[in-house]
Parts: structure tokens; sequence; C-alpha cells
């Protein structure tokens, strides 16, 4: 299949200080903080075996984020922590005296009031919203781009939200969600930043480490070779991609960022090189509904400028096959039920390995028998008919 590729141009892949502030002080802070909820629970990592050795590699483990809070998404993991924050904040306390069973204390509302969180999602970032609102007994507004899956504002409205579809692709969604958010004094609690607006898109950074953190654990402390991110405005990406640079030091693994090519503004802006972000603009039609993004986090590009290894621009048949295989998996591997978006960077890195189509640029990121796999899961089925229609072939 074919995919384009364009490997960092400047500098040589040293962490800079950016990435510390999504190290594992960090990890550790955002984890208690998820750990008070009642829901909490790592994560499972699967180790595909009998895929490693089909695809003559040392090892592939796959993060199964379709059981984080039951919400079927890691999302929640940034959300949530940045939710916390805020109204640590208001209260002018640490976030760390504030747990799960103090947000929901009669103290916080009656100190608080009460408080609306809005954002825009394809999905997702807006149910961790609206579940965390919900569970802390606040309201939420959660506006999602034109084209966006029924069934995924039926969970999002599920859990109490006032959710629409707008006729807006997802960056225009966002500024209304912003707009609307200034007019209303909601307290707008968006994963991407700009000029202005980094505070809670750091935030929900910082709780993305949660899923590094716990990634790294599962592995026995042994860092992998080669981490494979998909990327939408690229948060996740650069909070993944910045724990292992900042864990790892010299030796951290080779980071590769996987798009849509409808929605490949981070492989754009790498190809341009030229010190210009370069977004993608008008309707952006992927399956990999959560990473179509068109401009990317400012917050999240200047880390990956600095520690991700290579960007790659990808069809949507590359993440339906990873879907496919990881839903149909080989001997005694463990099955992942795997959404469009989730699956994007498996598919990336099973394509690479095995299409000898793609051999030089399998040589260029020194992926070989001795390496040693990180994907993540990011999602499960949330749009089940989708993934029915892409599993099944109907
Ligand atoms: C399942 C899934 N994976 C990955 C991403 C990409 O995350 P980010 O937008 O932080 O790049 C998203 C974003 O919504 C998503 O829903």
């Amino acid at each position: 299949m074919k995919i384009q590729a364009v490997y960092k141009q400047d500098g040589n892949g040293k962490p800079s200080g950016r990435v510390e502030r999504f190290g594992p002080e960090t990890a550790k802070r955002a984890r208690r903080f998820h750990e008070s909820f009642p829901e909490y629970q790592p994560t499972p990592l699967a180790a595909l075996d009998e895929l490693a050795k089909w695809a003559k590699v040392t090892s592939i483990h796959v993060k199964d984020e379709s059981r984080r809070f039951g919400l079927n998404a890691f999302k929640v993991l940034g959300g949530s922590y940045a939710i916390g924050n805020c109204i640590a904040k208001k209260l002018r306390t640490d976030l760390a005296k504030m747990p799960f069973e103090k947000l929901t204390g009669a103290d916080v509302r009656e100190k608080l009031g009460s408080l609306t969180f809005a954002t825009a999602t394809d999905g997702n970032h807006g149910r961790g919203i609206a579940w965390t609102a919900n569970r802390l007994g606040q309201k939420s507004v959660v506006y999602m781009p034109k084209g966006s899956a029924a069934e995924r504002l039926a969970n999002i409205r599920a859990l109490g939200a006032d959710a629409s579809i707008t006729e807006l692709n997802y960056d225009d969604t966002v500024r209304l969600a912003k707009a609307d958010s200034e007019k209303n004094g909601w307290v707008l609690v968006q994963d991407t930043a700009w000029p202005g607006y980094e505070e809670i898109p750091g935030y929900i950074m910082e709780g993305y480490t949660t899923m590094a953190a716990e990634a790294l654990e599962q592995l026995g402390g042994t860092l992998p070779t080669h981490v494979f991110l998909q990327a939408g405005v690229g948060s996740m990406a650069a909070a993944v991609a910045a724990y292992f640079a900042a864990v790892g030091g010299e030796d951290r693994p080779v980071i590769v960022i996987v798009e849509p090519d409808q929605a490949d503004c981070f492989y754009r802006t790498a190809a341009a090189n030229d010190g210009k972000i370069h977004a993608v603009t008008g309707e952006m039609r992927s399956i990999m509904a959560g990473l179509c993004c068109g401009e990317p986090s400012p917050l999240a590009w200047e880390i990956l400028r600095d520690c991700a290894d290579c960007f790659i621009s990808m069809p949507d048949a590359v993440a339906a096959r990873g879907m496919r295989i990881l839903g149909n998996p080989l001997g005694g591997d463990a099955r992942i039920v795997s959404g469009e978006s989730g699956a994007a960077a498996f598919g990336l890195a099973i394509e690479i390995l095995t299409d000898p189509a793609h051999a030089r640029l399998k040589e260029k990121l020194r992926l070989d028998e001795k390496s040693r796999i990180l994907c993540f899961s990011t999602e499960g089925d949330t749009d089940r008919e989708n993934y029915r229609r892409i599993v099944w072939g109907c």
C-alpha cells in the first residue's frame, strides 16, 4: 500500500527540556489521580508473540485502551486530569490533595457552584469529558464535527452531556466551542493548544502519561526499541513520545508518527521543514475519525519536532488491515477489538514489517529481528457499525 514517509531533518533526536514535563514524575502524579477513581484499572498490554514470530521481530506489544474506565478509548485520561486540575486551581489547592472522593464532595459544589465543561470532539475526548463531568456532578456541553457517528453522539448524550453534531469540520468545531464557552462562561477543555490556550491542553497531555507509564511497567521496565503512535492534533503522540524520551534519554526508542493521508498535518509540517506549521483544511474523509484533525497542536509539534524520528502519511486501508489482524490473532495471541483510529499505528507497523515494497523504510527505521515494538490501540469499536463493515468487509 502506498505510504509516504519523512524523516526528521534537524537535530539528532536528543530530548529537549520540553520532554521532561511529561516524564516519570508527572506520570506518577497523573496515575495517582487516575487511581483515585473507583473505575481505575491498568489496561491490558498484549504480547503478540505469534505475530512477532511471523513478522520476524523480537516482540510486538499492544496496549488495549478499549478497557479504559469502561469508555472504549484512552481519551478520558487526559480530560479527567485536566478537569481535576481546573477544579483544584479554582480552589487554590494542589490536585494531589483532590482525589476523586474530594472532587465529588459537597464542599467543592458549595465553594464553586455548578460548572459547565465544554469541548469539541470526534467522540472519544467528548465522551471522556462527559463521563468526568457526570462522575463529578458537573455539566458538560459537547460539539462534534459534521459526519460524526450517531453511536458516538448517543454515547456522549447517555452521560448527561448537552451534545450535538455541527455542520463544521473538526478545526472549525473547536473554534465554535471556544466562542460559545467565552460567551456562556463555560470552562473549555480542549485537547489541542493555540497561542494563549496552553494550560488545559498541557494538563490533558500530562494525563496521557498514565498510559505510557503503565505500558513501561507492564514491560518490566525494559524500553521498547520502537514506538508507533497515531496522531490527530498530536497531544497523545507527543505526551507518550516525551515520556519515553524522558525515560530513555540517549537510549530512547525510535518514534514513528502515523496519520491518515487526508489529515496529515504533521507529515506536511515535517516535510516542509520551514519552521511553519502546515495545516490541512476542508473536509477530511478518512475512516480514522479520531485522527481527522487538520491543525497540529503547537504544544505537540514542539515535542514531536524534537523527539519523533519519522512522520508517515497513509491510506485508510492500512488502518483497516490493522483492525482485521488485531481482531483475528495468530495462535494463542490475544484478540484485540481495535477501532479505525485505534489500529492506525499498529497497521502501519505491520505494513512496514511485512511488505517488501517498504524495505528501505524498514531499514532506515532500524527495524529488524532485534526490534521490540510497542503500539497503543487507543480505542475499541467506538462505532460498531463501521467496525463490522470494515472487519467483515460488507
Ligand atoms: C482513538 C484515538 N486515537 C488517537 C487519537 C489522537 O489523539 P490526538 O488528537 O491527541 O493526537 C484520537 C483523538 O481523538 C482518538 O480518538
